[in-house]
């Protein structure tokens, strides 16, 4: 009795293991999900929306980059298994939109199918090479605009240590562990953090901290959010909204369409 117990719990474990560390080389080796709805309507829907569901290009964008004034993420380029878990978990209000208390709404009024389409038509907007802010820099933030416009805005050398190597005397994990190099992404779970609009990330690590957002497996981003100081969150996220997914002498990343 004591070993099938014992076996069911290193089972567990096991399974917990390989959930949670995919590790940068997995990252690398696993390929971009794409998803296999229909493109047409996934467009369709993102820029005209359907009955009482606004058009997705109203809130976050007319290239899907988010909005930093509304607080709205940037959903173009991530992947499809990302995007469609959290429109089901909106749609089954695990997730809930406490930012707009929109997101929900939106979610319920499209039907499965739908909700695959847009995820599709999302995954699709992924482009080789960085994205750039209208003056040329790295991200769909600017963030001295946003600090022009008195929002605190972290330190971006700071925000690197963390996403590298982590908070080792509060134990904050290194980001880069679980979310691949500068947070490009290590799909099918690990989303890209990088390049995403910093008031967003701001408010979701918040959100994580604070556990009004908690539809994370095994609530391990809650985990890590927990030992982050404003400070931490406001340093990471700096630091991830604006930083490259190519490193020095690495003309091309692991996800890139062209390759
Ligand atoms: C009225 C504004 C508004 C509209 C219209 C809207 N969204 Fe959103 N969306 C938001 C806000 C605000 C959030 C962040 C909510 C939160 O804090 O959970 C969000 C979050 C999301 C997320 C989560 C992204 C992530 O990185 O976790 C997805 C996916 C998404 N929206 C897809 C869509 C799609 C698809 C449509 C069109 C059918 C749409 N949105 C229309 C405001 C909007
Ligand atoms: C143990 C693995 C792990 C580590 C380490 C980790 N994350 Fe996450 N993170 C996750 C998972 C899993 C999700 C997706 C949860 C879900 O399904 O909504 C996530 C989601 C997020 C999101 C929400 C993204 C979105 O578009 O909605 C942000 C922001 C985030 N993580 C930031 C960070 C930062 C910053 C760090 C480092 C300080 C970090 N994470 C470290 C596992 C991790």
């Amino acid at each position: 009795m004591r070993r099938i117990i014992i076996s069911a719990a290193a089972v567990l474990m096991a399974g917990f293991v390989t959930a949670m560390v995919p590790t940068v080389v997995m990252a690398a080796a696993a390929a971009w999900p794409k998803g296999d709805g229909d493109l047409n309507n996934g467009k369709k829907i993102f820029t005209e929306g359907k009955g009482t569901v606004p058009a997705c290009n109203s809130c976050h964008g007319p290239e899907g980059l988010g909005d930093d004034n509304m607080g709205t993420p940037r959903i173009a380029g991530q992947f499809y298994t990302f995007l469609h878990k959290q429109l089901e978990d909106y749609a089954s209000d695990k997730r809930t939109d406490t930012t707009m208390f929109i997101m929900n709404a939106n979610a319920k009024g499209l039907t499965e199918q739908d909700r695959k389409d847009v995820a599709t038509y999302l995954a699709s907007l992924r482009k080789k090479g960085d994205i750039k802010t209208a003056s040329g820099k790295i991200g769909p933030s600017d963030l001295e605009e946003l600090k022009a416009a008195g929002i605190a805005v972290g330190l971006p050398h700071k925000g690197k240590s963390l996403v590298y190597w982590g908070g080792n005397d509060k134990g904050i994990p290194a980001c880069y562990s679980c979310h691949g190099f500068n947070g490009m992404g290590a799909p099918p779970i690990f989303p890209m953090i990088g390049q995403q609009r910093y008031v967003y990330l701001v408010n979701q690590l918040k959100k994580w901290r604070d556990g009004s957002r908690a539809n994370d497996t095994k609530g391990a981003m809650q985990a890590v959010a927990r030992k982050m100081s404003d400070e931490d969150i406001n340093n990471a996220a700096a630091y991830l909204a604006t930083t490259s997914f190519y490193s020095d002498g690495n003309l091309h990343t692991a996800y890139d369409p062209a390759h």
